[in-house]
């Protein structure tokens, strides 16, 4: 990848980076050579995330709600991959919180990098903002349609670095994330998506809970895959003021995604119907990759099958 040889002591800031997503980019911009900074509150991330006694990584404890611990922390680095957010079930129950940490925390952010003249932000958004698309698979040029709070406020997020980007030539790119999984995605997080819940029941020996008809649709991306992408939005000069899906462009129903868990673990179970959530509102969601891989030569490496495998494999060293 053509980012690799400028990482070797470079300062690199990920916010949220005791999460599932921000501790992935941690480890791989360490192996690489980088020197990083974890700016995270622990809402949702865990510091059995991210390696200990590493010379070359610190932790500070802190929220991007804090414009000052802000402002120190991005300070000389060379990229801020900006992950913290409040998650969609947070959100969904506290609008406010979310406005606060994801809108709010989000400026706080750019207001940053803009005083500090970091060289690039990469902002990771969601697959969310489109809502229930009328065409599959979905462009970034596609209509958007916020369904919920969550989308509004990763999408202004969005808009903000658009407009830092147009307004004061700040150097953003935008990552649209569809449904991660894998390693670091703790199921013991109430939080944690479909992937590792279903593994979790399944693993336990009960069976997985589908919330609706099991018919919902989304596009599940391996997480070194988004690592890998998320990395070159952050070294490309071709990504500067650009939005890109990361999919993978195939559609996996929750039924599907139930049985292969059923069939990985061995477990005689039938997943179980239950009523859906407020939050499940979106009956497809599949993204068009093209742009990013003409654009930034990315393509997803790991299909749903390997990737559910890898996933297995880990949770049952950390579980055990
Ligand atoms: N996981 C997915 O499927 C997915 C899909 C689309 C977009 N995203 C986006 O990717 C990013 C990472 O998501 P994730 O799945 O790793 O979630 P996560 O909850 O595991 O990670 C988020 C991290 O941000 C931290 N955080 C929350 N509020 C903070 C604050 N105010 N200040 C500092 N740190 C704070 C949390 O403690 C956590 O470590 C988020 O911005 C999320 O919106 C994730």
């Amino acid at each position: 990848m053509s980012f690799i040889e400028k990482l070797p002591g470079q300062r690199v800031v990920v916010t949220g980076g005791a999460g599932f997503v921000g501790s992935n980019i941690v480890r791989r911009l360490l192996k690489e050579g980088a020197t990083v900074i974890v700016l995270d509150d622990f809402y949702t991330g865990d510091e059995s995330n991210l390696p200990k006694d590493n010379a070359k990584l610190e932790v500070i404890k802190g929220s991007v709600t804090d414009f000052d611990l802000t402002r120190d922390v991005v300070k000389g680095a060379a990229v801020v991959f900006h992950e913290a957010a409040r998650n969609i079930i947070v959100s969904t129950r506290n609008p406010r919180e979310d406005y606060e940490v994801n809108i709010g925390g989000t400026l706080n952010v750019l207001l940053a990098v803009r005083e500090c003249r970091v060289p690039r932000m990469v902002y990771a958004s969601s697959a969310s903002v489109y809502g229930n698309p009328r065409y599959l698979p979905i462009n970034e040029d596609d209509s958007t349609n916020m369904l919920s709070p969550y989308a509004v406020s990763k999408f202004a997020g969005e808009n903000y670095c658009k407009a830092f980007y147009e307004s004061y030539g700040l150097s953003t790119a935008m990552v649209r994330y569809s449904n991660v999984y894998g390693p670091a995605q703790r199921p013991d997080n109430p939080y944690c998506g479909v992937i590792a819940k279903f593994f979790e029941t399944a693993m336990a020996g009960q069976a997985p809970r589908i919330h609706g008809d099991g018919e919902q649709t989304r596009d599940f991306t391996y997480i070194d895959d988004v690592v890998d992408a998320t990395l070159l939005a952050g070294f490309s000069p071709k990504a500067e003021g650009q939005v890109y899906n990361v999919g993978t462009g195939r559609e996996t129903s929750v039924n599907q995604l139930a049985r292969m868990i059923i069939q990985i673990t061995g477990t005689a179970v039938e997943p179980e119907y239950v009523d859906r959530r407020d939050i499940d509102n979106i009956r497809r969601r599949v993204v068009n990759i093209e742009k990013i891989r003409r654009e930034l030569r990315w393509s997803p490496s790991v299909i749903i099958e390997k990737g559910l495998q890898y996933t297995y494999q880990w949770l049952q060293e950390t579980l055990s």
